[in-house]
Formats: C-alpha cells, sequence, structure tokens
C-alpha cells in the first residue's frame, strides 16, 4: 500500500518534470500579433509552461505576471554595446525591464543576452560586447538582489559549431568564436547558469544537402550515420554530440545544455510542410521522454528544450529564407496546425479563444481591366506585405496568375487593415466577399489588433503616416 503510494509520488513527480521543461519561443514580429493576454490564455489552456522571449516587451509581461508560466527575457543584440559599456546602463535596464515585473509576479528565470549575437551572418559585430554586457547584467542583479533567482545566459546559434565530413567526434567551436566561447563558457560556469544552444535539423537538411529528410525527422527507416563506430540515428543526436565534443575540447564537458530553438517551419520552402513539423515535433518530444542520451553521452540530456516557435510571425526579416515566417506551432491567428501532447487532458492542442478578425472582406485584382500592370503592381506590394507563400515549393505556388496577383493585394490590404485605399493598386485592385482561398493556400483576414507596441521595428511607421494625412488634411482646405 505505501509501497504503492510512493510509486505514486514518484511517477506524478516524474510526469511533472517531464512537461515542466518543455518551453516554447513567443514572438512578436507580427503586423497584428494576437494580443498577448489570449496569447497567455492560449498557453495555459495547452499546458504549456515555460517561454522564452525575444525581449521585454512590457505588454507581454503584464500579461504573463501573475501565471505560473517562467520566462526568459531577451535583450536585443542593438543593446549589447551599451550594456557592455557600464554597470549604470545594466543596472537601468535591469530596474525598468526586469525589477518591475518581477514585483508583480512574473517568473523571470533567465535572461538572454542578445538573439543569436554569434550568428555566421552577423559577422563579428556583436562578439566585443557579449560577455561584458552578461557580466554587467549579473553585477546589477546582484545589487538588486536578484541574482539567486535569476539567471544569466548567452544563446548560441547552431551554426557557431561544426564538425569535418558530419562526423561528431570532430566537433569545434567556429574558429572566429572560439576565444569569444571560452569567455562565455567561462562566465556561464562562475555563475551555474546553463548553456543555451539552439539545434536545427531543419536548417541542417535545408542548408547541408548530406542530411536526409528521414534523418532529420527522427525516422526509424533513416540511413544512421556511423562515426567511429559510434551510430547516429538522427540529426539532433549528431548536431548534440558535435556540440559535446565542441564544449569538450574547449574545456567545458560537464555544462548543463539547454536547447534554447528547435523546430520545423510549414511553409515557404519545399518540405516545410505541415505533416513533416508533426512527424518532427512528435519525435523530438518522443526523443526528450526516452532520456536515452546520445551515443557519445548515454542517458544525460538538455536540462530543458524550447520549441520554435509558438505563432507565425508575418514580419520576422527572410534574408535567412521564405520559410522564417511559418514556424509556429499555431498559425498567426492562434489555429493549431497539428497536434502536440503537453499533457492537455484530452491530449490535443486547444485553439486561441475569443479571436476577433476584421470583416470577411478580401482584395483582389479586378480582371476585367487591361491588367498589363498587375504583375509589376503585384512585386510592389510584395516589398511590404507577406507573400512568402508563394515561393516555390509553398502552399500558394500553385495560384497560377493572376490569382498570385490576387494573394499580394490581398495580403498588403489586411496588413493595412482593410483601408479602401490599399486596395487601389492603380485602379487594379477590387475588394471582395467572396473567400478566393483554394485548397492549402490561405487567403488570411488579419486580427483586428490594438498592441500597437509590436509594430516597434516594423515599416509601419503609423505616428509618421498619422502626421502625413493631418498636413494633408489641413494643406487641402
Ligand atoms: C566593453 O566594456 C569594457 C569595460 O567598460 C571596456 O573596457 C571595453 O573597451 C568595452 N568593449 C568595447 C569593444 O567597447
Ligand atoms: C528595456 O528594454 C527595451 C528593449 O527590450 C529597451 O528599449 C529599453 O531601453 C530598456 N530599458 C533600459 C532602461 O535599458
Ligand atoms: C556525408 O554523410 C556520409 C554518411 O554519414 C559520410 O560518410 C560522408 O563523409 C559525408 N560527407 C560529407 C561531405 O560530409
Ligand atoms: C579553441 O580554443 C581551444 C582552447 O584554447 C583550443 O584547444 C582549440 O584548438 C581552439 N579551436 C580552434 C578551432 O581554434
Ligand atoms: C562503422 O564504421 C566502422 C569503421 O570506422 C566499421 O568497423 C563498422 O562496421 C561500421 N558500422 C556500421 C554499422 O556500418
Ligand atoms: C523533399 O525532400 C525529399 C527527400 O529529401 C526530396 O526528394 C524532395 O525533392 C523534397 N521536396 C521538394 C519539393 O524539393
Ligand atoms: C534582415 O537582416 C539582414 C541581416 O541579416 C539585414 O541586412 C537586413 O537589413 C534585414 N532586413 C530588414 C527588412 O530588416
Ligand atoms: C493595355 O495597356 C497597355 C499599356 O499600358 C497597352 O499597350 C495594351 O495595348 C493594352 N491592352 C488592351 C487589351 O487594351
Ligand atoms: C501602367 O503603368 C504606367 C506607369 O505607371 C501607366 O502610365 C499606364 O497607364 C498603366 N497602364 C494601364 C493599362 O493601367
Ligand atoms: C502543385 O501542383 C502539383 C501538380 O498538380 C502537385 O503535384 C503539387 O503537390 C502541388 N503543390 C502544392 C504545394 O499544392
Ligand atoms: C505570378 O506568376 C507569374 C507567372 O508565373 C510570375 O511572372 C509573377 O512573378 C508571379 N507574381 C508573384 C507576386 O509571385
Amino acid at each position: 500500500m505505501a509501497l504503492t503510494a510512493v510509486t505514486l509520488i514518484a511517477i506524478s513527480i516524474l510526469c511533472t518534470s517531464r512537461v515542466q521543461s518543455i518551453g516554447v519561443n513567443w514572438g512578436t514580429s507580427a503586423s497584428h500579433p494576437l494580443p498577448p493576454s489570449r496569447v497567455v490564455e492560449l498557453l495555459k489552456l495547452n499546458k504549456i509552461s515555460k517561454v522564452k522571449l525575444s525581449d521585454s516587451n512590457p505588454q507581454v509581461l503584464e500579461a504573463l505576471s501573475g501565471s505560473t508560466i517562467d520566462v526568459t527575457v531577451g535583450i536585443p543584440n542593438s543593446m549589447l554595446r551599451t550594456l557592455n559599456s557600464s554597470v549604470k546602463s545594466a543596472e537601468s535596464w535591469v530596474h525598468d525591464n526586469l525589477t518591475r515585473y518581477l514585483s508583480t509576479h512574473t517568473r523571470i528565470e533567465y535572461i538572454a543576452i542578445g538573439d543569436e549575437p554569434f550568428l555566421q551572418r552577423y559577422g563579428s559585430q556583436f562578439y566585443p560586447y557579449v560577455v561584458g554586457a552578461a557580466i554587467n547584467i549579473e553585477a546589477a542583479l546582484i545589487r538588486a538582489k536578484l541574482s539567486k533567482n535569476v539567471k544569466v545566459v548567452i544563446p548560441c546559434s547552431f551554426d557557431a559549431f561544426g564538425s569535418e565530413s558530419g562526423h561528431p567526434s570532430t566537433g569545434h567551436f567556429r574558429p572566429d568564436i572560439n576565444k569569444t566561447m571560452i569567455e562565455v563558457l567561462g562566465f556561464l560556469t562562475k555563475t551555474r547558469s546553463p548553456f543555451f544552444v539552439n539545434i536545427s535539423p531543419f536548417l541542417s537538411y535545408y542548408q547541408n544537402k548530406n542530411i536526409s529528410l528521414d534523418f532529420a525527422l527522427f525516422k526509424e527507416t533513416a540511413r544512421p550515420h556511423n562515426d567511429t563506430r559510434r551510430l547516429y540515428k538522427n540529426a539532433l543526436e549528431l548536431s548534440y554530440d558535435t556540440l559535446f565534443t565542441a564544449l569538450t575540447v574547449a574545456g567545458f564537458p560537464n555544462i548543463d545544455i539547454v536547447i534554447s530553438q528547435i523546430g520545423w517551419p510549414t511553409d515557404g520552402a519545399p518540405n516545410a510542410t505541415a505533416s513533416n513539423a508533426d512527424i518532427f515535433t512528435k519525435g523530438l518530444l518522443d526523443y526528450f521522454h526516452k532520456r536515452k542520451g546520445s551515443p557519445l553521452r548515454p542517458r544525460v540530456m538538455p536540462l530543458e528544450i524550447y520549441i520554435y516557435t509558438l505563432l507565425d510571425e508575418d514580419q520576422r526579416n527572410i534574408t535567412a529564407g521564405n520559410f522564417e515566417r511559418h514556424w509556429g506551432l499555431f498559425t498567426f491567428d492562434g489555429q493549431a496546425k497539428y497536434q502536440v501532447d503537453f499533457g492537455q487532458s484530452t491530449k490535443r492542442m486547444v485553439n486561441a479563444r475569443s479571436v476577433e478578425y476584421f470583416a470577411s472582406r478580401w482584395c483582389v485584382v479586378n480582371n476585367n481591366i487591361n491588367m498589363s500592370n498587375a504583375t509589376a503592381r503585384a512585386m510592389e506590394a510584395c516589398t511590404n506585405a507577406d507573400c512568402t507563400a508563394l515561393s516555390p515549393g509553398s502552399s500558394c505556388f500553385n495560384l497560377s496568375w493572376p490569382g498570385n496577383v490576387s494573394y499580394a493585394f490581398n495580403s498588403y490590404y489586411q496588413q493595412h487593415d482593410q483601408r479602401a485605399d490599399s486596395c487601389d493598386f492603380g485602379g487594379l485592385g477590387m475588394i471582395t466577399t467572396v473567400d478566393p482561398s483554394v485548397g492549402n493556400c490561405r487567403f488570411n483576414v488579419e486580427l483586428k489588433a490594438s498592441f500597437s507596441v509590436s509594430l516597434r521595428g516594423s515599416k509601419f511607421d503609423y505616428p509618421l503616416i498619422a502626421l502625413v494625412l493631418t498636413v494633408w488634411w489641413l494643406l487641402d482646405r
């Protein structure tokens, strides 16, 4: 009897710790983001108990206050230089962006210094400031007596380490950041913080043709990679051991690892589909729950993993690829793309509630008039609008001309709050109440959002537009 009780308690502890170590990344680079309170509700409904934010957006942190969700706040790369320059600036950052939310019971667990500052594509511009910024933030936390509860971490990108011919036993950090990485690891060891690393089987597959889709998707049937008699069955194990070797060579084999971003996009590239993302995510959670570890470190698991990402974001930078706007477990409006078992009682994903949309109206091309300018107009619309679903292999790639022109016009129209003048296009645009969506290709209607902070850093400068309109109105009188 007592034994059964003990077993039950043990099982329930195991189960809770299992569920709690999986989180999600929540970004707000969207033209019309779901309101933060709705997102927090979505997290709760789906039993997601950890989030990692890319910044310290006040509305997001306020929405999280009083919840039992553990939070990682991010410091943008653009602030690293200032934060390296003085402890004072770090103290004001902690005061403004941390202390007041902690006092409203937001459970802030980690501060991430920079958003992948070592990403190869950024060059060396952030290297000199990263460790200095981390040291200053840590000093500010100690002064504010917060260093026991809040840890400082430094997210490392998937391209910061590599190997010879894909053999994990030859893993090493990229030579240009090797020295900085050793300082980073020294700092983390001293403060007993884990190593945050992004791992991307999708990008390994997308960029390196030597990894098969099956190997990236955890399929049993994938051909294993053989590295000095160790057999690797999936791309995650391979990356994980490559990283482990790099850490060992650098002199830090025992540091705890947190996988801070891992996921699979559902549009914007061939094989970026919801069915592959479904297979990948199930494979990932299964791998994590089995706790088998990797060939070099059997039974040693990452402390936590953060799935990338919660929601699609239509304003994300697409330099790396059109898939960048389609990593969400949920669409931009909080509808699940596939099923993930986070421990919901129904084992099914719950969609966002009380989502408010603009009216059921779309902007399409009027094909009763001369359309010789339509392609040029669509291209123009696409410099602002989100046309990533039109790219090869994507959900709307099969739309033939002029369907793709309509897609571009509609995206622009929705991003501009369905204002009539944003469906003009030199007389080529026409508003319709008939949904032009076909098959998997969805013509979105945007969210009625009044979440202004997210527009910071996006292309739409509403105060400026308002000023221009006011001046125009005054002159017109
Ligand atoms: C970072 O801050 C330190 C301490 O203030 C300073 O000595 C160093 O020059 C700064 N680094 C850069 C690259 O500005
Ligand atoms: C708080 O963080 C935001 C960016 O996340 C930044 O713009 C602001 O300057 C920060 N406050 C201070 C005092 O550094
Ligand atoms: C590609 O993968 C195979 C299988 O593991 C390996 O033998 C080969 O060395 C790899 N080639 C390159 C160029 O990475
Ligand atoms: C990185 O630094 C470590 C420790 O100083 C050294 O052993 C290793 O060879 C270096 N690796 C590279 C690629 O420079
Ligand atoms: C892996 O490679 C080693 C040689 O490095 C070889 O002895 C072994 O048989 C290979 N294992 C498999 C399963 O291919
Ligand atoms: C998807 O991946 C498979 C297997 O790697 C490949 O054969 C196929 O060409 C890819 N799909 C597209 C549309 O490129
Ligand atoms: C996207 O990122 C690249 C650098 O990675 C930058 O050069 C470019 O200006 C960014 N684009 C936008 C629209 O912010
Ligand atoms: C459409 O307009 C173009 C000039 O913009 C003209 O060259 C073409 O003849 C017109 N087509 C028709 C069918 O009117
Ligand atoms: C196409 O655009 C050009 C330049 O904006 C304009 O002069 C022309 O009248 C347009 N043609 C049609 C048919 O709308
Ligand atoms: C596009 O059409 C081709 C041929 O009909 C079909 O094989 C393919 O699956 C379609 N692609 C998408 C993304 O719907
Ligand atoms: C639409 O399709 C036409 C013909 O395939 C192509 O020339 C044009 O660039 C496409 N437009 C967009 C916005 O994708």
